[in-house]
């Protein structure tokens, strides 16, 4: 099999207007490129792609439909799924998706409430364009780690069942 392509897109104002670090995606970067850590192992691939968009959806949809477009295998979008007025990255996601898999969220979620109840305040949406498998993760570095794992173990298959 070859080496699944991984995009990140942090949606976080903050990081787009340099007010604070995009802490989150330099680490699932990390984690992802590093084949010994335990979610590298798993992931079997690289980040071939990143970007910064703040929370507006018109930016998450068109980075999302190009990135499907430039054939990423799995976009990781990390931060905008919670329940302040600016979180929009579930709405813009699910306009964009032509599929839901539900599944992988239930997954997410199972897992993060034995760690969090704040868990329930995500409200994250994954689905498939075309090829590409689009999930989204909560925006601090712990939560979005915490949700990649839960889900890891199955990208892989998702990723060959999808093209
Ligand atoms: N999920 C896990 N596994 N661990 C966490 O610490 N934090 C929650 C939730 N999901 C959390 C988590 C919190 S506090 C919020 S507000 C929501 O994710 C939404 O985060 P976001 O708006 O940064 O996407």
């Amino acid at each position: 099999m070859d080496s699944i392509r991984y995009g990140i897109l942090t949606v976080s104002d903050s990081c787009f207007y340099n007010k604070s670090e995009d802490r989150s995606g330099v680490e699932l970067e990390q984690c992802i490129n590093d084949e010994q850590s335990d979610i590298g192992k798993v992931l079997k691939g690289r980040v071939c792609i990143k970007l910064i968009v703040p929370d507006e959806e018109k930016y998450i949809k068109k980075t999302l439909k190009h990135w499907v477009h430039e054939e990423v295998d799995v976009i990781l979008t990390v931060g905008g799924t919670g329940f302040s007025k600016r979180d929009v990255t579930p709405e813009a996601t699910r306009h964009v998706i032509q599929k839901e898999c539900p599944g992988m969220v239930i997954a997410m979620q199972m897992s993060s409430l034995k760690i969090t109840p704040m868990a329930m305040l995500s409200r994250a949406v994954c689905g498939i364009r075309g090829s590409t498998l689009i999930i989204n993760l909560p925006g601090s570095p712990k939560a979005a780690k915490e949700c990649l794992s839960a889900i890891a173990c199955a990208i892989p298959h998702a990723v060959n069942l999808i093209k």
